[in-house]
């Protein structure tokens, strides 16, 4: 496993190896590293898809707001190396902030619409901020394929959008969320998380559950205002829990909708504070 951090060396490498494999296909993994096994799971599944499979580690500073966790992002390389090397990543970009933005970019990739709701609306700029990095990364890698986590669906729909809308040569691919055992989608942040505070963000997956239940006793009579309640209600039972939002939107368009019709795609995303950690769970429903 090669470990580069210079974007010129990145891209000698993979010329070369493109070079080697006539026909090689490129899969790409972009994450901000603290790798658990969701992140392993894209790795894998890249792995058994293309012939070259490239990591990104970068926390993105552009992407976090100024009261966000972009100094206290938690970070361990060596870790992340070993995961990456046993999921299969053939080559680690693991670029400084000064390699990525060496002068403040003047450039800013938006993408509107989808980014109006959830996290776009309680995070101002953050996937304006996402989009350029993604740009500069598929710009540099110039993967084949592209992998993200439907842990972060609106990221997905904003991604799927960009390459749309600016006819990027790759394809998303984009894969199911992995959870711990109680059901709590894994993610970095996790691990801000007090004993109590854990035990408490289960009711994340929970409601989301729940919501598939009534949908499913109620046999498509329910209204979007009730398939909230039943939400936030269980939301609501986690006394340490502080919802930033709970919606229900159509997928991948991110519209508010009036009434769940006979099969249309819809989502219902959560995010949820605890103390300063904010989580993020979401699932996609068709009736
Ligand atoms: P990060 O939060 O590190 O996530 C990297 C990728 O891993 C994303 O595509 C995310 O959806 C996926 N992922 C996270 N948790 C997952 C889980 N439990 N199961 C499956 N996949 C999961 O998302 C970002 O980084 C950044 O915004 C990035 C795209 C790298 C741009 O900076």
């Amino acid at each position: 496993m090669m470990i580069i951090k210079s974007i010129s060396e990145l891209r000698q490498a993979i010329k070369q190896k493109r070079a080697e494999l006539p026909k090689a296909t490129v899969g790409f993994v972009p994450t901000m590293g603290y790798l658990h096994r969701g992140h392993a799971s894209l790795l894998e599944r890249a792995r058994k898809e293309c012939s070259i499979v490239v990591l990104s580690i970068f926390v993105n500073p552009l992407q976090f707001g100024p009261n966000e966790d972009f100094e206290r992002y938690p970070r361990d390389v060596e870790r992340d190396l070993a995961i990456a090397k046993s999921a299969g990543a053939d080559i680690v970009f693991f670029p400084q902030v000064s390699e990525m933005y060496p002068k403040p970019t003047k450039t800013i990739v938006g993408v509107s619409g989808v980014t109006e709701r959830l996290c776009g609306a309680s995070r101002p700029g953050h996937f304006d901020g996402v989009a350029t990095v993604v740009t500069k990364l598929f710009n540099i890698v110039l993967p084949d394929f592209a992998y993200f986590g439907m842990k972060d669906a609106q990221q997905v729909a904003v991604i799927e959008q960009m390459v749309y809308d600016l006819n990027i040569p790759l394809t998303i691919v984009p894969c199911e969320t992995l959870r711990e055992d109680d059901g709590l989608a894994m993610s970095s942040r996790n691990v801000y998380l007090s004993d109590e505070e854990r035990q408490q963000a289960i009711v994340l997956s929970r409601a989301l559950s729940d919501a598939e239940q009534a949908l499913e006793a109620q046999q498509g009579a329910i209204t979007v205002e009730q398939l909230r309640t039943v939400v936030t209600d269980r939301i609501a039972s986690a006394p340490l829990a502080v919802i930033d939002y709970a919606d229900i939107l159509t997928y991948p368009a991110l519209e508010p909708m009036d009434q769940i019709r006979e099969g249309e795609r819809f989502i219902i995303a959560l995010a949820v504070k605890f103390g300063r950690t904010r989580l993020i769970d979401n699932r996609i429903y068709n009736r």
